[in-house]
C-alpha cells in the first residue's frame, strides 16, 4: 500500500495552565492517503483546531506519532517544520486572514517570500494560482479588502496552492459565506482533489461534509468513522438523549 500522505497514531494532546490539564485530544489516529479529500465534522469544543493545528505541524503531540509524506515530525528542528509548512503544506482560514491593504496578487505571492523561488518567477506563480481558483485577472491588483467574501476565500486558496503543497488544510473555509458562495469555494476544492491534492477540510457543517469522499467525526477528542457516528446518534436516541 503506498504511504499515507497524513499518518498519526495515538495521538493526545494535553494543555497545562494554571488553571490545570486540559486533555483535548484523546488517541486519535487517522491516515489520509494522497488525492482525498476528507472532511473533519465536529461540533464547537471538540478539539478540531487543536487537531488542525497538529496536522498543520503549527503544534506538536504531546504523545503520539505524526509522519507526514512518510517523515517523522518528531525529529525534525523548528526550522525543518517551517520549511515543510512552507513548501509541503497550504492553510485555509475561516476569516480568509488576507492583508487587507496589500493586492490581490501580494498576498499570494506572500508564502513564496519563505522560499527560494526567484523574485521573477513569483508574480507569474502567483498569477497562475489565481488563474487555478478562477479569479479574473483584472482583480488581481485589487487591494483585497476591496473584494467580496467569496473572492477573498478564493485568493487565501490560490495563496494556500502557490507552494504547489502536497496538502491543504481548510479549517471551517466556508463559515463565513453564503451558501452559493460557499459552494463556489467547494467546487474550488474538488477540482484541487480531481488534480491530485489531499485536502482536509474541518466543518460543523454536514452540507459541506456531502462533497468529501470520507468523513470522520470528531466528538470530545476522540475520532469515530461515519458508521460509528450513525451508530452513537442511535444509541443516543434510544437513550432519550437526542
Ligand atoms: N491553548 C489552550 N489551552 C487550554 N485549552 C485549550 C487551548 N486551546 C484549546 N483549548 C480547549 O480545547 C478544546 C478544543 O478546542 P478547539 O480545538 O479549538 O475546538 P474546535 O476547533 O473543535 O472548536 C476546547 O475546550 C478549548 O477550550
Ligand atoms: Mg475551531
Amino acid at each position: 500500500m503506498a504511504t499515507p500522505v497524513i499518518d498519526i497514531r495515538k495521538v493526545h494532546r494535553v494543555y497545562e495552565s494554571a488553571a490545570g490539564y486540559a486533555h483535548v485530544l484523546k488517541g486519535v489516529s487517522l491516515q489520509v492517503p494522497r488525492g482525498e479529500l476528507l472532511c473533519i465534522m465536529g461540533p464547537s469544543g471538540s478539539g478540531k483546531s487543536t487537531l488542525m493545528n497538529i496536522l498543520g505541524c503549527l503544534d506538536t503531540p504531546t504523545s503520539g506519532t505524526y509522519l507526514l509524506e512518510g517523515l517523522d515530525t518528531a525529529v525534525l528542528t523548528d526550522d525543518e517544520l517551517a520549511e515543510l509548512r512552507a513548501t509541503r503544506l497550504g492553510f485555509v482560514f475561516q476569516s480568509f486572514n488576507l492583508l487587507p491593504r496589500a493586492t490581490v496578487l501580494r498576498n499570494v505571492a506572500l508564502p513564496l517570500s519563505y522560499t527560494d523561488v526567484p523574485k521573477a518567477e513569483r508574480r507569474e506563480r502567483a498569477e497562475d494560482a489565481l488563474m487555478s481558483v478562477g479569479l479574473p485577472p483584472a482583480f488581481f491588483d485589487h487591494r483585497s479588502n476591496e473584494l467580496s467574501g467569496g473572492q477573498m476565500q478564493r485568493v487565501a486558496i490560490a495563496r494556500a496552492l502557490v507552494n504547489d503543497p502536497a496538502v491543504i488544510l481548510a479549517d471551517e473555509p466556508t463559515g463565513n459565506l453564503d451558501s452559493a458562495t460557499g459552494r463556489m469555494v467547494l467546487e474550488t476544492f474538488e477540482r484541487l482533489r480531481a488534480q491530485g491534492k489531499t485536502i482536509v477540510l474541518i466543518t460543523h457543517d454536514a452540507s459541506v461534509a456531502a462533497w468529501a469522499d470520507r468523513t470522520v467525526h470528531i466528538r470530545d477528542g476522540r475520532l469515530l468513522t461515519d458508521e460509528e457516528e450513525r451508530e452513537a446518534v442511535r444509541l443516543a436516541g434510544e437513550r432519550g438523549l437526542t
